[in-house]
């Protein structure tokens, strides 16, 4: 580095007006590269507010089609599904239902959004059970209730299934659960759809991030947390390596982080690591109020903050972002 020095170097000179700053920047976000979260229920004509995340809605089917041909015009990449059925039980059975909501919510949604935005379903248990955990539970000797990984792994295949049918064009397991991508792999392929890929929460941690978004989803656990099967925040970064691995290997197309700002760490290991896979990072729900609640109080520029935060995302070295600001980013930077 012996060369660069002062006065020679200024650092300052690149920096001179905004065109040379445009011209030798590297990060760029744009909106076909963002993923629009929407909650989807039933009824007709409805909007809830969802009240610790301002702006964000529990759509009816016929509000989810407006916003799919907002998204469009917009020129998003994809929306992501999740449905929140009237019913809730053990096993979570309106998943599993062709008619249950997300099935539902599939066919209004692709036929709306033909091939001009994907559609895609998160796939995953917390919203359909009574329980509120991310799968099937049982009995332990202890006592004890734990989700069962491998009963898990059935009920995971039967929602696939469901979704594929209805024409979902990507499905993103979400549950943490051992084997996930491996059986819903080898379910899809099973039934004719080797085309549909998987976008796998592969590193998803066990995050206080995400608690407007069970509000919005209504799937916080009844009793006990997610601990034994989402990471541990405190790790070894290594794991969620080993965890992406893994899922590359039972045929994840493209892996998730997921928080993302607290984890951009994991995003920039698993890219160094795994060339070539894209890796798309989830701006979470706590993410969003965060800034929202501030950007309320007068606190901070939301515009500059949101823009900011997917900047560093984008340039820890995720493709693709999931974040339910991706409408307004796209009016920003059009
Ligand atoms: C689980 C799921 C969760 C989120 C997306 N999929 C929540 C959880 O694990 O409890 C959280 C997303 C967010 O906070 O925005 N199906």
């Amino acid at each position: 580095m012996s060369d660069y020095n002062f006065p020679t170097t200024r650092m300052r000179r690149l920096r001179y007006n905004r065109v040379l700053r445009d011209l030798v920047r590297e990060n760029f976000i744009s909106p076909e590269r963002l993923i629009l979260p929407l909650f989807v229920r039933t009824g007709n004509n409805i909007r809830q507010p969802i009240p610790s995340m301002p702006n964000q809605f529990q759509l009816s089917i016929d509000e989810l089609e407006k916003e799919i041909k907002e998204a469009v015009s917009l020129g998003l990449g994809g929306v992501i599904l999740f449905g929140i059925p009237d019913q809730k039980d053990a096993n979570g059975s309106d998943a599993m239902n062709q008619d249950g909501i997300i099935a539902q919510a599939i066919r209004a949604a692709k036929s709306v959004a033909g091939d001009d935005i994907l559609v895609i379903a998160d796939v995953c248990f917390c919203e359909y059970t009574d329980h509120g955990h991310c799968g099937v539970l049982r009995n332990l000797p202890s006592g004890q209730q734990e989700v069962d990984n491998d009963a898990t792994l059935e009920n995971l295949a039967r929602q696939v299934i469901i979704q594929a049918e209805a024409g979902v064009d990507m499905v993103a397991p979400s549950g943490m659960i051992d084997g996930m991508v491996w059986r819903i792999r080898k379910c899809l392929d099973n039934i004719g759809y080797s085309h549909i890929p998987i976008m796998s929460y592969s590193a998803k941690y066990a995050s206080s991030f995400y608690g407007p978004f069970r509000d919005a989803a209504e799937s916080s656990p009844k009793s006990g947390n997610r601990h034994s099967y989402q990471m541990n925040p405190a790790a070894s970064a290594k794991q969620a390596i080993r965890e992406i691995y893994l899922d590359v290997n039972e045929g994840a197309d493209i892996i998730m982080i997921k928080p993302a700002l607290a984890y951009l760490d994991i995003i920039k290991a698993a890219k160094d690591k795994f060339e070539g896979v894209p890796i798309a990072a989830y701006n979470v729900s706590g993410e969003y109020c965060m800034i929202k609640a501030a950007a309320e109080k007068g606190w901070i520029d939301e515009q500059a903050a949101v823009l900011e935060s997917l900047t560093a995302i984008t340039r820890a070295g995720a493709n693709i972002i999931l974040t339910y600001w991706a409408k307004d980013v796209a009016r920003w930077i059009n």
